[in-house]
């Protein structure tokens, strides 16, 4: 349990303007309608224009995380960014946020937990929050769309771009973050990867010529998996809080595919009306899906005070982070 009650104060959420829809990539790829509603849920994902990085929409999502907070730049203590796709190797994307926020001296550093990393984020910065820094401003974006190969009809459907960002701080005891699961795989790295353009393979005409600047997905396998850590890792958080999944009033998961999120409402027998779904309108945006997901949420008004949430992720690693929390509402800045 926590040494003292660290929650959200406040969330934001910002993707881009353009729309890929399906009948787009019907265009570009040799796919339909069809098979991405019936196998992924997808109708539509947001792509960031050729100037916009992960910075641009990290930058957005975490001022209005912070004026929903009720707090200033200046306020913010610590800053970490959950992402696969920074602007840059280094410096940090959470460097760059920092300074167009101007916020001053101030630890800033990325992340890597692929499409767990908001919930791995959230949980770090939990404990960071607990100890010498009052507020920690964490950001899961991704730009997908960038690494994403709009030739492979297999990886270019599912994909799109969006930031999340929470401000966590002090919150009344009872409320906040009761408990975290984290996790990872690394057995299971090849089946979820961004194959050239690190320290194995630099980037080079051979590797562009592989393509392997881009994404490389076994589906299957992390499908498998998927499912299964959805409902162990929520359990495990549940157990941890000694809260029953009928408990929960908002389930919010990695947006990657319906049927995971349908497959984990059956296994966890609660009904899907629980699930926060938008996987519809954004697709799998990474780091930034959860984020953006728990953004909508509190901004339609159906999170209560008191409410119990849990946020489930999982991707690259292969990793997985689940987190429990019992929703503070200030009331103010909510709508
Ligand atoms: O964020 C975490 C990371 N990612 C995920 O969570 C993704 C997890 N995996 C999935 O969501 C699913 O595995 C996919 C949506 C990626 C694929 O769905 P699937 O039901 O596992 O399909 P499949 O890969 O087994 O492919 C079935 C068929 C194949 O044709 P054949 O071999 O049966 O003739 C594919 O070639 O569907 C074909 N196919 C497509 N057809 C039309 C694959 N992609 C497409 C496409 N349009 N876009």
């Amino acid at each position: 349990m926590p040494r003292s009650a660290v929650g959200i104060l406040g969330i934001g959420a910002a993707v881009p303007e353009k729309v890929l829809t399906n009948a787009d990539l019907e265009k570009i790829v040799d796919t339909s309608d069809e098979w991405i509603t019936t196998r992924t849920g997808i109708k539509e994902r947001r792509i960031a224009e050729e100037a916009e990085a992960a910075s641009h929409f990290a930058v957005r999502a975490a001022s209005k995380a912070i004026e929903d907070a009720g707090l200033m730049p200046e306020d913010i203590d610590m800053i970490i960014c959950a992402t696969v796709t920074p602007d840059m190797p280094f410096p940090a994307t959470a460097c760059l946020v920092q300074d167009r926020l101007g916020i001053k001296n101030v630890p800033a550093f990325d992340l890597s937990a692929g499409c767990s990393g908001f919930t791995y984020a959230l949980a770090v910065g939990t404990q960071m929050a607990q100890g010498d820094y009052e507020h920690v401003l964490v950001i899961g974006v991704d730009i997908l769309s960038r690494i994403t190969d709009y030739s492979d009809r297999s990886t270019c459907v599912l994909f799109g771009d969006g930031a999340g960002a929470a401000v966590l701080g002090p919150v009344p005891e009872g409320y906040g973050v009761l408990a975290v699961d984290l996790g990872a795989d690394g057995s299971g790295a090849e089946h979820l990867q961004l194959p050239a353009g690190g320290s194995l393979r630099p980037p080079s005409l051979k590797t562009i010529s592989q393509r392997e600047q881009y994404i490389k997905m076994a589906g299957r396998e992390v499908f498998k998996f998927a499912v299964r850590v959805m409902e162990s890792s929520t359990k495990t958080v549940l157990e941890k809080a000694g809260i029953s999944a009928q408990d929960v009033s908002w389930f919010v998961p990695h947006q990657a595919n319906i049927r995971i999120i349908e497959s984990a409402a059956n296994r966890l027998s609660v009904p899907m009306e629980r699930f926060v779904v938008n996987v519809d309108r954004y697709g799998n945006t990474s780091s930034g899906s959860i984020g953006i997901a728990l953004d909508e949420l509190a901004r339609s008004g159906s999170l209560s005070d008191g409410d119990y949430v849990v946020l489930v992720g999982f991707g690259a690693g292969l990793a997985w982070a689940s987190a429990l929390l019992r929703w503070y509402e200030r009331g103010e800045n909510r709508g």
